[in-house]
């Protein structure tokens, strides 16, 4: 079975990334920028904010983090996203994710200029997407796709099955995957027979937020499986794919953590490099 390290995938990027950074500042004589705006003290959310912070730096790139409390108005937010889209210094925009109740996540993501939208979240990136157009890509899928070709170069023909519906993960995996010629199956809290779904599958992409839902005898030899899960149990961290039995099966597998955490940070470097790159044509 091959651990599939997301760590070593993503310190490659990184190392990569810089040196195009390096590039991009010898022929434009500056570097992209990133902008982060956290709302409020949610731990995760600042452990999140100040690891892509410190890998931003690492690669090079201009970073600035803007902090509001949790009662910001919603108004301050969508101004100062109006600022910086019209920044020339800022190449990508985040918006840290969860916001307060009073915060209307939809209308937020659609005042990003969809050019410096890094997390892809903009309708206009989304339908770009599924239309099969150049936009930008939500930075986990990006990250599990990344990690997919690592161990299949070719996926045309596969089939492939993907666990969890959401916006962030399941949609998007759905389309990377789409691109690559699989035969995709999305499935989700109400699909039938689950383990049936994921016995027909050469890749499995699990992304639904259930503790070790994947089992081993759901899994077919030789299969892929990337386990996008990050759930907090009484034993500590675990995915949505049981580690022990999958990994008797599976030809690859990701851990969690180390798998497709680390590749999610990188590319949002990534994503911010591409933005910064478009805009300079
Ligand atoms: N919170 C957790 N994951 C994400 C992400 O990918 N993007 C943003 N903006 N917030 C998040």
């Amino acid at each position: 079975m091959i651990l599939i390290d997301g760590k070593k995938a993503a310190a490659e990027l990184r190392a990569d990334l810089k040196q195009e950074v390096a590039q991009l500042k010898s022929k434009h004589n500056k570097v992209p920028g990133l902008t982060v705006i956290l709302i409020g003290d949610l731990t995760p959310s600042q452990i999140y904010v100040r690891n892509k912070e410190k890998s931003a730096n690492e690669v090079g790139l201009k970073s600035e983090v803007i902090k509001y409390p949790d009662s910001v108005e919603e108004k301050t937010v969508l101004e100062k996203i109006q600022e910086l889209n019209s920044d020339e210094t800022v190449s990508g925009i985040l918006v840290q994710l969860p916001l307060p109740k009073h915060i209307d996540k939809q209308k937020v993501i659609e005042a990003i200029d969809p050019s410096k939208d890094v997390d892809g979240f903009h309708p206009m990136n989304v339908g770009n997407l599924s239309s099969g157009y150049e936009s930008s890509i939500p930075c986990t899928p990006l990250g599990c796709y990344l990690l997919i070709k690592k161990i299949e170069p070719n996926l045309s023909g596969k089939k492939a099955v993907v666990v969890g519906r959401s916006n962030l993960n399941g949609k998007p995996m759905t389309q990377l995957l789409l691109k690559e010629n699989c035969t995709v199956t999305i499935t989700h809290s109400k699909t039938k027979d689950l383990k049936a779904e994921c016995l027909e599958a050469d890749i499995i992409v699990a992304a639904v937020g259930i503790p070790e839902l994947v089992r081993g005898d759901w899994v077919k030899k030789d299969a892929v499986v990337i386990d996008v899960g990050i759930n907090k149990t009484d034993d500590g961290i675990v995915g949505d794919v049981h580690f022990d039995e999958v990994s008797k099966n599976a030809k690859a597998l990701t851990p969690v953590p180390g798998g497709v955490g680390p590749m999610t940070i990188a590319c949002l470097l990534k994503n911010t490099i591409d933005c910064f790159k478009r805009s300079q044509i």
